[in-house]
């Protein structure tokens, strides 16, 4: 046990009411065995506050006015772990659709997106499809998260080196600028890759009619912090914005999809909207 964990004992009670409004608001899933990473992860929070303890804690997140203390605990509570070209599997299935349909107009969703590397990496695809005369060029991506840090994050563009590992040495010229000096080590997605782009705040677990439909959605590794009920609940919900014939995505790892709409499985984690 560390020290943090010590000085502000979780009680069940104030457990439980953590719990229930992660899952009331976000959808998360925080099972009992999670009680020691929670107590872990929000006690730190609670001494850098110098709150007397996590009561204290859910008071402020209760009584903050712009909710940032709320979006703290979410950022907190959650993790964004991503990267550009992650399971580069469902980009080359993408790419071969996309030869066959050839459409004049696409629109693509990245409905979890965090920092954004899912939303660029396909945008670097799809611009680099366009210039093959494969796709039209009426194409843009949405890229929606919960967490307000992680979409600031996004808009602006600009990563670690380390998170582009698995972009080409080629593509790196085409659709990124290197950091020199202050930002040596930075990469900054070009602007014309960034026109294409857009973010919002956009929780899974409301209403999500307003993004519009699109031929193509991404909602790699989010349902893992849903229980059942809620996964189906979410799958449901951003599937009725998938065009029929859509291709649809979820983390290869993630098993099958919870869902009342027919799909047709393609590989690993893809699957056509029928
Ligand atoms: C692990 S990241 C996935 C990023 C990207 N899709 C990928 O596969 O690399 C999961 C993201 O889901 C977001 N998230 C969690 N619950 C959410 C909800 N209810 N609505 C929208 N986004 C949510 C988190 O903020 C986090 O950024």
């Amino acid at each position: 046990m560390d020290a943090t964990m010590e000085a502000y004992p979780l009680s069940d009670s104030v457990f439980s009411q953590i719990r229930s409004l992660m899952h009331e608001s976000i959808g998360l899933d925080l099972a009992p065995h999670k009680r020691t990473l929670v107590s872990a992860r929000l006690g730190a929070r609670v001494q850098r506050l110098g709150l007397s303890g996590f009561e204290a804690y859910l008071h402020r997140v209760s009584s903050d006015q712009d909710g940032g203390e709320f979006q703290m605990m979410v950022d907190l509570l959650t993790t964004h772990e991503t990267y550009f070209f992650r399971e580069p599997k469902h980009f080359a299935l993408l790419e071969a659709e996309l030869r066959q349909a050839r459409p004049e107009r696409l629109r693509v969703w990245s409905a979890a997106s965090s920092f954004g590397d899912e939303a660029y990496t396909l945008a670097m695809l799809l611009q680099e499809l366009q210039q093959r005369g494969i796709i039209g060029a009426e194409w843009s991506i949405l890229g929606t998260d919960i967490s307000e840090r992680v979409l600031r994050s996004a808009q602006a563009a600009i990563y670690p080196a380390e998170r582009l590992r698995h972009v080409t040495p080629e593509r790196l010229r085409r659709h990124c600028l290197q950091g020199h000096g202050d930002s040596e080590g930075l990469v900054q997605v070009h602007p014309d890759l960034c026109k294409r782009v857009s973010f919002g705040q956009l929780n899974l677990c409301h209403s999500v009619q307003g993004v519009g439909l699109f031929e193509v959605v991404f909602l790699r590794n989010v349902l893992i912090y849903f229980d059942g009920p809620t996964k189906r609940e979410v799958v449901n919900r951003v599937l009725a914005q998938l065009k029929p014939g859509g291709l649809f995505f979820i983390g290869s790892a993630e098993g099958r999809v919870p869902c009342d709409v027919a799909l047709q499985p393609l590989s690993p984690g893809a699957f056509r909207k029928l």
